[in-house]
C-alpha cells in the first residue's frame, strides 16, 4: 500500500558519490538514519480519506503544545528539520504531514479524486488532528503550507490557538481566478500556466528534481542551498499521486479543474475569503520571488484577531529551511500573543 523511501539505496549512492554523511535527523534509531538531512522516524495514520505519513516529536506526549508544520512544493517535510529540534526544546510536540502526492502520504481510495484544491488541503490538517486527538495547535506552513493553514485556521479557528504564515493570507475567491494581472507578475508564476498543459504535466513526471532544482532557485534567488537538502525533498516527490497533485493545485486554482465535489461546500465558504481571527505571525520573506514582499496592509482586512506581520530579510520562499530560526521564533511569537489575549 505504501511506497518507501529507498533510503539504504540511497545512502549507497550518496557514500560512493562522497557525500559527508549528514544526519539532522531529530529523534530515530540507528536504523532508521539516513544520511540525508530528513526528519526521521515518520509514522502513519488513517483519515477518511488518506493515510498519512508524518513526522512527530513527542508521538506518545498529550499534554505538549502542539504545532502542526506544513511544507509547500515543491519542498518535503525535511523542510523542517532545523526548526523541530527548537520547538522541541521549548517543550513542543512538533508534527509535520506530507501533504495528499508527498512522500508516503497515499489515498485510501483509487476513486478519490486527486484534488489539491485548497478546500482538501485544509481539511487534511484538520482530519489528522482528529485521527490523532489533538484538540488544539499552532498551525505554521509557507507556500502550498500557507493555503492549508490559512483554510485550517480560518474555517475551524476552535482547533488553532495560532497561526504562522508566510506571504500572509493566500485563501482564493475563484471569482477573480482570472483576474488580469501585470505581465511581469505573471511571468513571475510562468509555472502555474506549464503545469495547465499535457506538456508540462510530463515535463514535471520525467525530471521532479530538476522541476525542483529550478524552482528552488528562480523562486529563492540568493539561497544556496544543498545537493543533500534536494536530494531529501526529492525523495518526496517519488509519490504516485505527486504529479497529479502538483499540478491540480495549479489547475484547480485556475479554474481548469474541478474540486472534488466531498469539498463543495467547503470551498463555497472560502469563495468568500473568511477571516482569520485567530492569533497570527506572518511574514513575508524580502526575497521571495512569486509573492513579492508586503508590509503586511494590504492583508490587514483579513486578520481581525492579533497580528504581527515581519518581513524576513536575506530570505525566499522556504522559510523554514533558509531561516529555521526566524521560523520557530514566529511560533513562539504566536503562542505569546495568544497567551497575551
Ligand atoms: C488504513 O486504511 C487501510 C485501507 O483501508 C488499511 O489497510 C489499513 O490497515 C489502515 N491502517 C490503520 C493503521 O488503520
Ligand atoms: C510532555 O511535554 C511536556 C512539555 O511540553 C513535558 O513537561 C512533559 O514532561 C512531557 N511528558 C512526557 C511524558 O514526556
Ligand atoms: C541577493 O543578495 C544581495 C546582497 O545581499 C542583494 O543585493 C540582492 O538584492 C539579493 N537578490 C534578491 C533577488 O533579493
Ligand atoms: C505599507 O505599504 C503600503 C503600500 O504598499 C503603503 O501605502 C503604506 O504606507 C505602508 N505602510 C507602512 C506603515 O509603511
Amino acid at each position: 500500500m505504501f511506497w518507501n523511501r529507498p533510503l539504504s539505496l540511497l545512502a549507497v549512492v550518496i557514500a560512493q558519490a562522497g557525500f559527508p554523511l549528514l544526519c539532522h535527523a531529530a529523534t530515530g534509531t540507528a536504523s532508521q538514519r539516513s544520511p540525508l538531512p530528513t526528519l526521521a522516524p515518520v509514522h502513519h495514520q488513517n483519515t477518511s480519506v488518506l493515510s498519512i505519513e508524518y513526522y512527530d516529536s513527542a508521538p506518545h506526549n498529550t499534554t505538549a503544545p502542539v504545532a502542526i508544520l506544513v511544507h509547500g512544493f515543491p519542498y518535503s517535510i525535511d523542510t523542517f528539520v532545523d526548526v523541530v529540534p527548537k520547538l522541541a526544546a521549548q517543550g513542543y510536540r512538533v508534527i509535520a504531514p506530507s501533504m495528499r502526492g508527498y512522500g508516503s502520504t497515499a489515498f485510501l481510495s483509487p476513486t478519490t479524486p486527486r484534488s489539491a484544491e485548497q478546500a482538501a488541503l485544509g481539511k487534511d490538517i484538520i482530519d489528522l488532528m482528529d485521527a490523532l486527538d489533538i484538540k488544539k495547535a499552532i498551525f505554521a506552513g509557507y507556500d502550498w503550507g500557507t493555503v492549508a493553514v490559512n483554510v485550517a485556521a480560518a474555517l475551524w479557528p476552535e482547533r488553532c490557538s495560532g497561526m504562522v504564515a508566510a506571504n500572509s493570507y493566500l485563501i482564493q475567491n475563484r471569482d477573480t481566478a482570472w483576474a488580469i494581472a501585470p505581465p511581469a507578475a505573471l511571468a513571475l508564476r510562468w509555472y502555474f500556466y506549464v503545469f495547465l498543459t499535457p506538456q508540462g504535466y510530463s515535463a514535471l513526471a520525467s525530471d521532479p528534481k530538476g522541476w525542483a532544482e529550478t524552482l528552488w532557485s528562480k523562486n529563492s534567488p540568493n539561497w544556496t542551498y544543498t545537493e543533500a537538502q534536494l536530494d531529501a525533498a526529492a525523495l518526496a516527490f517519488q509519490n504516485p499521486d505527486y504529479v497529479e497533485i502538483a499540478t491540480n493545485f495549479y489547475r484547480n486554482r485556475l479554474l481548469y479543474a474541478p474540486g472534488d465535489p466531498q469539498y463543495a461546500r467547503l470551498a463555497e465558504r472560502l469563495d468568500k475569503q473568511p477571516v482569520i481571527r485567530v492569533p497570527s505571525v506572518t511574514l513575508d520573506p524580502i526575497e521571495a520571488v512569486v509573492f513579492p514582499p508586503t508590509n503586511g496592509s494590504s492583508t490587514a482586512k483579513y486578520f481581525t484577531g492579533p497580528r504581527v506581520h515581519h518581513e524576513v530579510p536575506g530570505c525566499g520562499e522556504n522559510i523554514p529551511l533558509q531561516k529555521p530560526q526566524v521560523f520557530a521564533d514566529a511560533i513562539l511569537e504566536v503562542a505569546a500573543l495568544g497567551r497575551r489575549q
